[in-house]
């Protein structure tokens, strides 16, 4: 469905009644590579998509929430006292951000509202932070004066996802979703918070998902876990090092992760390995993209892939083919992107070589799984705003 904003309008005023409100929007995101490194306080690089969240609010005033997603026709009215909140994680997800944004000071008074998205759920795109980052920008807007900063905008996001979804995820959805700039990729480095935008305009390449339709769902899903491995890892090197400054794995070396693999062992050290080689190949990347060098950036994507298939153990057989035919087709990089557990590849591909290549994925896919992929063309739009 390509989702309109007079689509978002008649449904707010069929489910809601009265006046109109005002309209959010806010993007989901790809990445181009920097995968699971977030939450380990490496380097992540990030774009942000045309496909997104759009919701229309209006205050109440009756310090409750009236919501209406309209791609699930369900309807559901809380309290914004009541620490419970709603069941269903659609409504959840509204209802932690109003509960953050409200601890950050902002007198949220309640508000009917109406919402819907093209982000391809499950995909790997980020669909939930498109969700938390248009309420987190709208409530700042409608009920904050704008006196949040986009950087704490995205934490709330990141906030609403550990304590209201369960899932302990990385700065890096929120932060695109809110700081999105069409035609721009973004380097963010997550230990200190900076990051700059990088102008992507690939002369002679495209970036093209295709979605293995393989559902990705992070919450409950061993992704905690493999925080939890980096964590450990990190425990025990600070603890052979107290005189260093050691909180997350982008403060240690592979001296460091040598020293204490036996005490780990095999399965943490093999989830510690890929993001130590990770971190490195961002950084590789960026230089690669100033030098115009697609050819490496590509080299990279697979490095990464390799690296999330068979050390941090977080793709699956449909994705793996999809990585396979990537490279039979001449594709010049490819890669699982996102949490992984499912979703899309993400492919660097020669222009003369995309047709050959988007056909031969579906069909080879078709034959070997029984369904199309979806293929999703990648264009870099902006992030968080109003409408109207
Ligand atoms: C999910 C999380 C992010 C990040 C990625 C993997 O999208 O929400 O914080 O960890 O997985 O890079």
């Amino acid at each position: 469905m390509k989702l309109t904003i007079d689509d978002v309008k008649t449904r707010f005023i069929k489910h809601l009644g009265g006046e109109h409100g005002s309209i959010y929007a806010s993007p989901g995101r790809i990445n181009l590579i920097g995968e699971h490194t977030d939450y380990n306080g490496g380097f992540v690089f990030p774009g942000a998509v045309t496909q997104g969240m759009i919701a229309e609010i209006r205050p109440n005033g009756t310090r409750t929430i009236r919501a209406y997603s309209i791609d699930l026709k369900d309807y559901d009215e809380f309290s914004i006292d009541d620490e419970k909140g709603p069941n269903a994680s659609h409504f959840r997800y509204i209802f932690g951000v109003v509960r953050e944004m409200m601890a950050l000071g902002v007198p949220v008074e309640g508000f009917d509202t109406a919402f819907a998205g093209d982000v391809p759920n499950g995909a790997g795109m980020s669909s939930s932070a498109a969700l938390e980052s248009c309420y987190a920008f709208a409530i700042n807007d409608l009920f904050g004066d704008n006196k949040i900063d986009k950087m704490t905008l995205a934490k709330v996001g990141q906030a609403t996802e550990h304590k209201y979804i369960g899932v302990n995820c990385g700065i890096m959805d929120q932060f695109a979703s809110i700081h999105g700039k069409k035609g721009n990729l973004m380097r963010l480095d997550c230990r200190s918070g900076e990051f700059e935008y990088f102008p992507w305009n690939p002369q002679g390449y495209k970036l093209v998902l295709i979605n293995s339709c393989v559902k990705h769902e992070l919450v409950g899903s061993p992704y905690n876990d493999r925080r939890n491995s980096c964590e450990n890892v990190v425990k025990h090197i600070a603890a052979k090092h107290p005189e260093r400054q050691i909180e997350t794995l982008r403060d240690c070396t592979w001296e460091d992760l040598e020293e204490v693999k036996d005490e780990v062992g095999e399965t943490d050290t093999k989830r510690a390995k890929y993001v130590l080689g990770e971190k490195d190949r961002v950084l590789a990347v960026c230089d690669a993209l100033e030098a115009g060098d697609y050819e490496k950036v590509g080299e990279m994507m697979y490095q990464t892939h390799e690296g999330l298939s068979k050390d941090y153990e977080v793709s699956c057989e449909e994705l793996d083919f999809l990585n396979e035919v990537a490279r039979d087709c001449g594709v010049t990089g490819s890669r699982i992107m996102g949490g992984g557990f499912g979703g899309c590849t993400i492919n660097l591909v020669a222009d003369e070589l995309y047709p050959n290549f988007v056909e031969t994925a579906k069909a080879k896919f078709k034959e070997k799984y029984g369904k199309t992929p979806i293929v999703i063309d990648v264009v870099i739009g902006d992030g968080s705003r109003k409408l109207c």
